[in-house]
């Protein structure tokens, strides 16, 4: 699976079955998560088989069943820890697809008691993924159409259509898309409106875009 489809394919799944990740796909996930701590300086960790940050009652809006493996995604606390780790996050989220793996990105309904002992000294946690072989590939969120997340002064180029449409397609905190766009020649800013988790979420959008459009076809200002 190409990025791109993996772009299309991904929906957050909640419920897993119990197969562990090994071998080959262990191994390349592994890798990923390696070259994104190198390139960022997060604190990114992947904990196998460990139910107990997804065990028992937890109040929220997502039921999680079967969660034993998941990423933690930490660091110390800097001006752009929060829209960093929803870059790499989502980097790590596609690269699962692509290896057959499926994911949901967890903000709040996980215990946070459970996983602070993985962290390093001084390390804050932003968020975990949840991952593993799901009981299905789960469903397309609902989306707002891509009127309401541009702002144009031009008529946009299809790079820059196709951008928006990936930024569509990601996942962010209880679906919110809070997010715009603005396109200026060959210049893209994309800006938060707010909400939870929202500069979490701008990473993530910002690396869906990257991958609709093409690194080579635009600037980010
Ligand atoms: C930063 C962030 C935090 C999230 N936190 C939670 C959470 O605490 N519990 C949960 O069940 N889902 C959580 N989600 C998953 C979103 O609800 C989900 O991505 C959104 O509804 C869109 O659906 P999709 O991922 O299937 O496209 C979170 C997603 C993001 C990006």
């Amino acid at each position: 699976m190409d990025i791109k489809e993996a772009v299309k394919q991904r929906h957050s799944v909640r419920r897993y079955i119990d197969k562990p990740i090994e071998g080959e796909t262990l191994k390349q996930l592994s890798d990923e998560i390696k070259q994104c701590v190198y390139e960022s300086g997060l604190g990114i960790r992947l904990i196998k088989d460990e139910p107990k940050a997804f065990g028992g009652f937890i109040p929220g809006y997502g039921i999680f069943k079967n969660v034993k493996n998941y990423i933690i995604l930490s660091g110390a606390k800097t001006e752009d820890f929060d829209e960093k780790a929803g870059w790499y996050g989502e980097r790590i989220v596609l690269k699962a697809t692509q290896l057959g793996l499926d994911t949901c990105w967890v903000g709040l309904t996980f215990k946070k008691g459970a996983v602070k002992n993985y962290l390093k000294d001084g390390n804050k946690i932003i968020c975990v993924i949840a991952v593993g072989y799901g009981e299905n590939h789960g469903v397309q969120h609902k989306s707002k159409t891509p009127d309401k997340v541009c702002v144009l002064k031009e008529k946009p180029p299809k790079w820059f259509k196709e951008g928006v449409n990936a930024a569509l397609l990601a996942p962010t905190a209880i679906n919110q898309q809070r997010f715009k766009f603005y396109l200026n020649g060959r210049n893209v800013r994309a800006v938060s409106t707010g909400g939870f988790y929202s500069k979490v979420d701008l990473g993530i959008v910002k690396y869906h875009f990257s991958i609709g459009a093409g690194e080579e076809n635009f600037n980010w200002e």
